[in-house]
């Protein structure tokens, strides 16, 4: 797959937000390029030299379409790397590229918190019916994932900061170890994103990001992005994952993706400041039992994320309330500002319970065991947030 060159690659992460993969479009000289809602394109005249499993002509959307394109520059240009694959959703990269990259026999060592759909791929899917020899591990702790780490691993994937419990790893160290040891690592970025963590400068090999969240941040789209220099990696993603198993993103989503992605930086900025500012508040309020967030020095890694998060430490916020599963609920059902719903990312906040019931309850550490709840702060004014947030505490008598 030919790539184009970023033009904007000197400038600053705000700058190359708005111009990277923007251009006027040529039919009509309209600032914006348009939207190409068609999945299949004219051929040429001579089929001799087409290769219906290329991602190089445009011919059928599923091998690709212009507004995939244009956002697979943006993407790039985020993470400053020579490539970005953009797929249907963020579990669509994490799928494509563990298939690409796994075999029968090949070892993967993986998180003992991640995103769900990491945890059912490798502990249920893989290994059940590919075997895959998939190994957990408490991916914060250095000689834990020494010890699991051997010659024959392929794969080292890290979530970090790790959903839903904000536990940091060090990519740094890991890469160091996986490279030692012939494994590849592969760090899904979605809660960190880019404007705070660019997982290739510490020598991570694949980078796997749901730009459903914070890149699109308008809770409207769906979509994902694996991000790497491997280019003859990057080519076989395509040729095995998005053509031939088919999880390509529709142009529309693209689209959407892209106008989110122009302002993403400076809605990311505010969101740090924002979520800084709450988890302090937070942190003073009785009846809350703890603060789970990179940027409060109480926490576990803050540390780490102070040397790796260059910018600041992203918008989720995991906390505990002196309640059971159903106070959680009332209290969450109680918010006017803030959405009592999944996801995060968004320009709302949106708040979660994670229960007690939850089959992965006993994988964390011990203190988010009871009355845990995930908030995903959003672009309201901070003032506005902590009211609502403490009436609702109140109205749970807390
Ligand atoms: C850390 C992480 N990875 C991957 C995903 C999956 O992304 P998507 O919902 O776009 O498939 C999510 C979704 O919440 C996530 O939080």
């Amino acid at each position: 797959m030919a790539r184009k060159e970023n033009k904007y690659k000197d400038y600053g992460i705000a700058t190359q937000a708005i111009h990277t993969g923007t251009d006027y479009d040529e039919g009509t000289g309209a600032v914006r390029r348009p939207l190409h809602m068609a999945n299949s394109y004219k051929l040429p005249d001579d089929l001799s030299q087409v290769n219906y499993s290329s991602t190089d002509l445009l011919m059928y959307s599923r091998n690709g379409n212009p507004n995939q394109h244009w956002l697979e520059e943006k993407v790039a240009a985020l993470h400053e790397a020579d490539d970005a694959i953009v797929l249907a959703s963020g579990v669509a990269a994490l799928h494509a590229l563990f298939w690409t990259l796994l075999k029968t026999g090949d070892k993967v060592v993986y998180p003992k918190v991640s995103y769900m759909a990491v945890y059912r791929m490798f502990h249920e899917l893989f290994n059940n019916k590919f075997g895959v020899d998939t190994v957990m591990v408490d991916m914060t702790n250095l000689e834990e994932v020494r010890k699991a780490i051997t010659p024959g691993t392929r794969l080292v994937h890290i979530e970090t900061p790790d959903n839903p419990t904000n536990g940091v790893s060090d990519i740094d160290a890991i890469v160091k170890i996986a490279h030692e040891n012939g494994a590849v690592v592969s760090v899904d970025n979605t809660f960190a994103s880019p404007y705070n963590q660019k997982p290739l400068e510490y020598g991570a090999d694949f980078v796997v990001e749901s730009l459903t969240k914070f890149v699109n941040g308008h809770g409207d789209a769906q979509g994902g992005a694996i991000i790497s220099n491997d280019l003859e990696t990057m080519d076989r993603i395509r040729y095995e994952a998005q053509v031939n198993v088919g999880s390509v993103i529709s142009p529309f989503n693209a689209w959407q993706i892209f106008r989110g992605s122009v302002t993403y930086p400076l809605r990311m900025q505010r969101i740090n400041e924002t979520s800084q500012k709450l988890a302090e508040w937070l942190e003073k309020r009785e009846n809350v039992t703890f603060v789970a967030y990179p940027g409060l020095p109480s926490n576990q890694g803050y540390a780490l994320a102070k040397r790796q998060m260059n910018n600041g430490c992203g918008g989720v916020i995991s906390f505990g309330i002196n309640a059971d599963d159903k106070a959680v609920e009332r209290f969450c059902a109680a918010l006017k500002v803030v959405t009592f719903a999944v996801s995060l990312g968004h320009d709302e906040s949106l708040i979660f319970p994670q229960p007690s019931y939850d089959e992965r309850i006993n994988l964390y550490p011990e203190k988010f065991r009871k009355g845990f709840i995930r908030f995903s702060v959003g672009l309201e004014e901070s003032e506005d947030i902590i009211a609502d947030l403490d009436q609702a505490l109140r109205r749970i008598g807390l």
